[in-house]
């Protein structure tokens, strides 16, 4: 089938008519060398999933990383149910890794048994020590995790920051519609993570800009 366009989704290079997704993004290259962790916050439908996906996929080929993108999607109804939200998180990495990662580079399942609370950075430190390239995680749909679910996704991975990169991945994306600091947690409690958050570890927040007059310009210029 010709390319063609495409409102339904993250988009395919080889499907549909797509801008160089990563131009949208100049400086996430520059993240990524420095094994930096960063936000990419952005309302909805604005190609942060395509951005990330061809990312990984651009890095994984390069032959320097083992990158994979993941959603917190299904996480969505547990929020108040942290065991349950970390074992979806880490289904969605396997699942995920078995599709778009050679087999050398996918993480190991954890245990069964592995104790709730620590399951997603035990699964992670495993996959990065056994892992002969350093791993590039990026998390999409993070603030479908919301109260103690958020909480103790986030304190996990920043756990992990201070042994990347042999036992850590290089560099964690946390992608979503709001910045870190905005992240909630139920009422009652504070309204919002605070700026000591458990993800204070990021080197940068940053966001991307809708499609500007000559970005259409430019996507109609790709229908021949
Ligand atoms: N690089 C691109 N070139 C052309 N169109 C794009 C590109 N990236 C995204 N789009 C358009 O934007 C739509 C949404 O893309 P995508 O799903 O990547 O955005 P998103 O920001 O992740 O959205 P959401 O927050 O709803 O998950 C696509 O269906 C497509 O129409
Ligand atoms: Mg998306």
């Amino acid at each position: 089938m010709p390319r063609h366009f495409n409102t339904a989704g993250p988009n395919r290079v080889e499907m549909h008519y797509t801008l160089s997704a990563l131009a949208r993004l100049p400086e996430v290259h520059r993240l990524v060398e420095a094994e930096a962790w960063f936000v990419l916050h952005a309302p909805r439908q604005v190609g942060k999933t395509t951005a990330m996906r061809a990312l990984a996929q651009e890095l994984t080929a390069s032959g320097n990383y083992a990158a994979l993108w993941a959603t917190c999607e299904a996480g969505e109804p547990y929020r108040d149910d942290p065991g349950a939200a970390e074992r979806i998180v880490v289904a969605d990495i396997l699942r995920k890794a078995e599709t778009y990662l050679p087999a050398e580079l996918r993480p190991e399942p954890p245990p069964v048994g592995a104790s709730a609370g620590n399951l997603l950075s035990d699964f992670i430190h495993q996959w990065c020590r056994n892992c002969p390239r350093p791993v590039v995680l990026l998390l999409d749909e993070i603030d479908a995790l919301q109260n103690d679910a958020l909480i103790s996704v986030l304190r996990q991975l920043r756990g992990l920051y201070a042994e990347r990169p042999r036992a850590a991945p290089s560099t964690v994306a946390l992608i979503g519609l709001r910045d870190v600091r905005d992240y909630k947690v139920a009422a009652g409690r504070s309204p919002h993570l605070g700026t000591a958050s458990p993800f204070n570890v990021k080197a940068e927040s940053m966001t991307m800009a809708g499609f500007s007059a000559s970005d259409v310009a430019a996507l109609y210029g790709q229908h021949k």
